[in-house]
């Protein structure tokens, strides 16, 4: 049976910009952040802690975090791979920080400069400091479902990492399709056995969309029972680290298909198909949901 509610992470100001070559203003990500909020998304990832030289369009996110309309019951979180990170995240009123390894080590070292097990000592000390402030930590896997320089990735080495992340602290683990080649057959499978060791309520699944999949992986996901997932709004993003991987899965794409299946996510989705819309032509770009073309063209 299904989940009778699910958890939307929105990702778009994080995952969905920070590909982006152009500088976007501050004003715009400002812009986009309380669009999403106003749209009903509870849960925003609004920016990144990471160095300016390797992630260039993050770089204004303490300033992004200044000037947002906090709205009463909305997480405003940040990706943060060290305690260097943590520390201007912090400092920034950044509520709740996430931090990300990967299930392959090619990639581990392309997008974070070390090995896991490294990272995994990098995260330590975050931890202790988050802890100590009562700030929760979501952890993320990338390449849980194939690798953009190793190839397919074992599950059972997907679920030694969200393991160890589970056991460092993290509340959930984010199992992240980086480069979207799963298909939902092994979605099932990768869930089967990272369940073994990881309840499901603390799973949760990111999917790009790459190869048209993610909606189908998100419904084998609500048949395992895993009821969180991260997307972003209009399609936007794509990793830095992993040539040709296109954006995340729609949010107007997943809450169209859950409204459908009469599953409750408390957001307005003309407001939402509205905020994508106008990031869209700040980007000059096509919307990337497909629900979107479809109201555009109502
Ligand atoms: P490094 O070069 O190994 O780090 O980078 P370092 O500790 O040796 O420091 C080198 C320099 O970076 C120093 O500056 C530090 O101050 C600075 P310098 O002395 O040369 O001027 N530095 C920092 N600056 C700002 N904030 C920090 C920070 N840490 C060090 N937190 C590091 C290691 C992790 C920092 C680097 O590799 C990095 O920033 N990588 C960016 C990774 C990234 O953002 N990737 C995209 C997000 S992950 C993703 O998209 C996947 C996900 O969506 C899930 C999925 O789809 O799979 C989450
Ligand atoms: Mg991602």
């Amino acid at each position: 049976s299904l989940p009778q509610r699910v958890r939307l992470v929105e990702v778009g100001p994080r995952d969905g910009l920070q590909n982006e070559k152009l500088p976007i203003s501050v004003a715009d990500k400002v812009r986009l952040v309380d669009d999403l909020s106003a749209a009903g998304l509870s849960y925003i990832e609004v920016g990144s802690f990471v160095s300016p030289k390797w992630v260039p369009q993050m770089a204004g996110s303490a300033e992004v975090f200044a000037q947002i309309q906090r709205k009463p019951g909305v997480t405003y979180a940040a990706l943060t791979p060290n305690l260097q990170g943590f520390t201007a995240a912090l400092e920034a009123g950044v509520q709740e920080v996430a931090v990300f390894a990967a299930a392959s080590e090619s990639f581990s070292q392309k997008n974070i400069n070390c090995s896991i097990a490294e990272s995994l000592q990098r995260f330590a000390p975050l931890m202790d400091a988050a802890r100590q402030k009562g700030i929760r930590v979501r952890g993320y896997v990338s390449c849980v479902l194939g690798c953009p320089y190793e190839g397919d990735i074992a599950p059972a080495q997907v679920a030694q990492v969200a393991r160890e992340l589970l056991a460092m602290g993290c509340y959930e683990i984010s199992l992240g399709d980086t480069i979207g080649v799963g298909t939902p057959g092994k979605t099932r499978q990768l869930i089967d056995v990272v369940a073994q060791d990881i309840p499901r309520e603390r799973l949760a699944g990111h999917f790009h969309d790459t190869y048209g999949q993610a909606l189908a992986n998100i419904y084998a996901s609500l048949l395992e029972g895993v009821a969180v997932f991260d997307s972003s709004v209009a399609g936007l993003g794509g990793c830095p680290y992993a040539r040709g991987a296109s954006g995340n899965v729609a949010s107007e794409d997943v809450i169209f298909m859950l409204q459908g299946l009469g599953i409750e996510t408390g957001v307005d989705l003309e407001q939402l198909f509205a905020a994508g819309e106008h990031i869209c032509a700040l980007l000059g770009r096509q919307n990337g949901s497909r629900v979107a073309q479809a109201l555009a063209a109502a």
